[in-house]
């Protein structure tokens, strides 16, 4: 079940608290619909909203700091919007990485729908992150549910085509803890893999930039063999890296020895924006739109810019005087 949701330009007849959901499955973005920079896109990871639902079922015990937190992770959206929106040129799309809302359930979703309505002429994707409810999620946008374009069951995968690179995306979401905030460590699994690698022979004329929430967690045997990695960019605070990622990482990392033409892994989770290469392959942690963990982070997203040989990611903290607001890097696939 891939999640795409157009434009609001696009949804008509919809209200702005339901969002449209198509089930695109193989999806051209080619940007012939609008005058979007087909090179263009963004992405948000990690929004966090909270319902005060949630907290009273959740987190009682501290209310007064968990309603403060709903209230930022509410702001930080909207700050992000507008900052998308006052983009000189559109973006072909946005990708939202996961965690989209804190606990999940229909207030948190619905919240979700009435905060897309404001990017009011960008395609959004959506993974799964480990706060996220895999059904809720589906439920709340319902009305444009469509499982005719289901790639893999149970699954939220996509695969994304543009001129210069394929994004894919998976979902690494296990739902082990289903009723509680946080559902698991992440698990693409061998089913998921196997379709992976099917996507990736049959689309292997093109750079493949894979999106999923956990960061990688390869273990420390893994590590060994496969050498040293290249930071490129560091985390402005201390990157807590190798903990509560994708417990089936070492073999996501074999298969993509394989494939040369996978050039980048995106992931959230971390809520801290570091790229790293590992071989051929470049890993970019994603920073958080909702709140970081350490101080010296900032919330923001990313702009990414894809071209010929290469991407160049730019982070736009929300707060635009911060020291590294519009830290520009160019990624070379070669
Ligand atoms: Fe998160």
């Amino acid at each position: 079940m891939p999640a795409h949701l157009l434009p609001i330009s696009r949804r008509g007849f919809l209200a702005a608290s339901s969002a449209s959901l198509a089930t695109l499955g193989h999806t051209r973005l080619s940007g012939e619909e609008s005058t979007a920079n087909p090179d263009s896109w963004v992405l948000l990871s990690d929004t966090h909203l909270l319902s005060a639902a949630s907290i009273q079922q959740h987190y009682a015990a501290d209310k007064v700091a968990r309603e403060r937190r709903a209230t930022v992770v509410s702001k930080n959206f909207d700050l992000a919007a507008v900052q998308v929106n006052a983009m000189r040129e559109k973006p072909a799309g946005m990708i939202l990485n996961g965690d989209c809302v804190h606990v999940g359930g229909a207030d948190e979703y619905n919240q979700l729908a009435r905060k897309f309505a404001l990017f009011r002429e960008t395609p959004i994707h959506v993974t799964m992150g480990n706060h996220d409810h895999r059904d809720d999620f589906f439920n709340a946008f319902r009305n444009q549910r469509n499982d005719a374009g289901v790639l893999l069951m149970k699954r939220h995968v996509s695969v994304l085509k543009s001129r210069h690179a394929n994004f894919v995306l998976l979902d690494s979401l296990t739902m082990k803890t289903p009723n509680r905030p946080v559902k698991g460590p992440g698990l693409l699994g061998a089913e998921q893999l196997e379709w992976f690698e099917s996507v990736l022979d049959a689309e292997s004329d093109k750079p493949t930039i894979v999106v999923f929430h956990h960061n990688i967690d390869p273990s420390e045997d893994y590590q060994k063999r496969s050498g040293a990695q290249e930071i490129i960019v560091e985390s402005a605070g201390q990157f807590n890296g190798l903990g509560g990622g994708v417990e089936d990482s070492d073999r996501l990392l074999d298969l993509l020895q394989t494939k040369p033409h996978v050039k980048a892994v995106v992931t959230g989770h971390m809520h801290q924006f570091r790229i790293f290469k590992w071989r051929q392959v470049h890993f970019i942690s994603l920073p958080s739109v909702g709140y970081t963990f350490d101080v010296k982070e900032p919330v923001g997203w990313i702009q990414v810019q894809l071209q010929e040989d290469g991407a160049a990611f730019e982070l736009r903290t929300l707060d635009t005087k911060h020291a590294r607001h519009r830290t520009r890097v160019k990624l070379n696939w070669s």
